[in-house]
């Protein structure tokens, strides 16, 4: 099978396309013919070798010290379940999920307790490989995080990305007060996914804005404690989704302060994956494909991603 393959961290240039062997589903496991793969900020990441922060030593101990250990990126995928050991949750048809690697290829093995759901007959393969990565974060974020309350007024930072935007319409869908920030060309998107009101971050400084929020949520790393203080009310939270080693001092002595910052790494339980494909289908969530690109073309879609300008996900077609 070909697969998009990477040996050396690097620029978009590491990557190459190769034949691999296709693996073959063991008891439990789910053999995907794989149709359409985000290519996210994680993939950059590890491609790169671009850890934020204190995490660069973290992250090369975890994922090979000189080079890369598993050659093959790709996290969240839609496709078809066409093979299926004994025992798999999903014997055939069509799915999506969530893994940690190995979906930029044309088929993904699943294992017994990875993230995959079935994908409804109106969901899109590249639609459906949009929803997870930041579909998964924004939920967890802003339901188990932050644990935002009906009426809840929200900062979301960095909107129009591929958390972004999921963050905007999940907000809203819990009955929030969406403010969102982005470049001028994304403003119109940000409103049709609801935000109340979307600003242009090149114009207004977040400490500027002259308003109180019982949220920043900030998906890019654009502001950091000292900046969001000055926007939220007391007891409100600022919950990065980027942090460092300053943060994690900050949400140690939060107890001290009247403003609280709160980290988190991200999860992928398939049942958190069945909500966000039921608020698709329910009207309450749009994902957002900024662009799609061929396989071949997978150094053009890793640049786009690495520029931080990519508007919700982009998305690699296997076909
Ligand atoms: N903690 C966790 O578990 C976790 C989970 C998921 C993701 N993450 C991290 O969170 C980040 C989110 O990634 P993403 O893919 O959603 O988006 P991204 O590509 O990193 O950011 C895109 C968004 O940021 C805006 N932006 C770009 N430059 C900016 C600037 N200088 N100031 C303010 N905003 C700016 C973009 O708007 P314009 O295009 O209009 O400029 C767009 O709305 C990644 O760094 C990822 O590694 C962490």
């Amino acid at each position: 099978m070909k697969a998009i393959v990477y040996r050396d961290y690097g620029g978009p240039e590491v990557l190459s396309m190769a034949e691999i062997e296709t693996p073959h589903p063991g008891p439990g496991e789910m053999l995907v013919k794989v149709e359409a793969a985000a290519v996210t900020t994680a993939d950059w990441r590890l491609r790169a070798a671009a850890f934020p922060g204190v995490l660069g030593p973290v992250g090369r101990a975890m994922f090979g010290w000189r080079r890369p250990r598993n050659p093959v990126l790709g996290s969240a995928f839609a496709g078809e379940v066409v093979a299926a050991g004994e025992g798999a949750a999903i014997p055939t048809g069509p799915v999506l999920g969530f893994v940690p690697g190995r979906a930029h290829a044309d088929y993904l093995l699943v294992k017994p307790r990875q993230c995959i759901v079935r994908r409804p007959a109106g969901l899109g393969a590249e639609e459906a490989a949009a929803l997870p990565f930041g579909g998964l974060s924004a939920l967890v974020f802003l339901r188990d995080v932050a644990k935002l309350q009906p009426g809840a007024r929200v900062l979301i930072l960095g909107g129009s990305g591929e958390v972004g935007a999921m963050a905007v319409q999940i907000a809203r869908a819990m009955g929030a007060h969406v403010t969102a920030m982005a470049s001028a060309p994304n403003l119109p998107l940000l409103k049709e996914l609801g935000a109340e009101e979307a600003l242009d971050y090149r114009r207004h400084d977040v400490a500027g804005l002259g308003r109180r929020f019982d949220l920043v949520f900030d998906t890019f790393g654009a502001s950091h404690l000292g900046e969001a203080r000055r926007v939220l009310r007391r007891g409100g939270l600022f919950v990065p989704l980027n942090f460092g080693l300053r943060e994690m001092l900050q949400a140690l002595t939060n107890v001290l302060r009247a403003r609280k910052v709160r980290l988190h790494v991200s999860t992928d339980r398939a049942e958190d994956l069945e909500r966000l494909v039921a608020m698709q289908q329910a009207g309450q969530l749009r994902p957002v494909v900024g662009q799609s690109f061929q396989m071949a073309e997978a150094r053009a879609a890793h640049a786009l991603v690495e520029s931080r300008h990519k508007r919700g996900a982009v998305v690699l077609r296997m076909d």
